[in-house]
């Protein structure tokens, strides 16, 4: 019956997230179930499915529900056989080359492909194999980061546009093909007002996308970086955030445009294989009213 499924959502009492309980992503999901799913991902901003059993077929199947998947350029030679929506993160090699893009380092706070015109609105990613420990992964509220600002720092940024890095990975690294700039107004990427709003809830969100290289577009840098540490510094605070330890068989679904995220380093000498897919952005940014 419509409306009607065993499905069943636990917040986890946390900043954000929650936990989809009583759904195989394996097995076709009538529209009824994949329309509570996308509240549920609304309201609660990161999706945790686990012990799911999944191969690249049943990761797309289920991530189109959702929207049209894009790829990430350049990382083509990441992608399986036969699937081009999905991307490998992994430390592994293979006969000497890597099967996957990441490595085993950490990976700052983010927001994936802010640099980009229209960024992609959510990540789904899926664990095939992970360490006992290390390599957890956080998530930030940017509704509650922008919520809870001192009113001085929002007055302050009100209105404003950041300009976003592209020239950098999120390990801090020159892209290929890019040449460092002298100055942060130089930087390439693209534009985005700091306080956003959500196109689907209407609500306003901070948007940094990350913290290497952003400047606030028209200020000095020396007051852009003074602004943006201030921000930063509230932002990171472990009240606004959700940290998860990965099992395998966990498929984690996050919205893109209102949260941030950051991995944890792990051994280099134990496996962790990944398979990711992203959904294509649509449309720009658009500032809060
Ligand atoms: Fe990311």
């Amino acid at each position: 019956m419509t409306g009607q499924t065993p499905l069943e959502i636990r917040p986890f009492g946390t900043a954000l997230g929650a936990e989809i309980r009583g759904v195989d992503l394996s097995a076709p999901q009538p529209t009824a179930v994949t329309e509570k799913i996308h509240a549920a991902w609304l309201d609660n901003l990161v999706l945790v499915f686990r012990n799911q059993s999944l191969n690249d077929d049943d990761l797309v199947k289920f991530s189109r529900h959702f929207g049209d998947l894009d790829m990430v350029p350049g990382w083509e030679p990441f992608s399986p056989e036969g699937h081009p929506e999905v991307l490998v993160v992994s430390n592994v090699q293979e006969d000497g080359t890597a099967i996957g893009v990441l490595g085993d380092g950490e990976a700052s706070w983010h927001t994936d492909m802010a640099y980009i015109p229209k960024p992609p609105p959510a990540s789904l990613l899926y664990s095939l194999e992970v360490p006992e420990t290390g390599g957890d992964t956080s998530f930030m509220n940017m509704y509650a980061a922008l919520n809870t600002l001192p009113d001085d720092l929002r007055q302050a940024i009100n209105g404003k546009t950041l300009n976003h890095d592209s020239s950098h990975d999120s390990g801090g690294n020159l892209r290929p093909n890019h040449d460092m700039f002298t100055s942060l107004s130089e930087a390439p990427g693209a534009r985005h007002p700091i306080i956003r709003t959500h196109p689907e809830t209407g609500k306003s969100a901070l948007f940094l996308g990350r913290r290497l290289h952003t400047w606030i577009v028209g200020e000095d840098v020396a007051q852009s970086d003074a602004l943006l540490d201030r921000l930063w510094e509230h932002c990171t605070s472990e009240d606004l955030t959700y940290r998860h330890h990965w099992q395998k068989g966990d498929l984690l679904m996050w919205d893109n445009r209102v949260t941030m995220h950051r991995r944890e380093h792990f051994d280099a000498g134990a496996r962790r294989v990944m398979h990711r897919t992203q959904l294509k952005g649509n449309q720009g940014v658009e500032a809060a009213a």
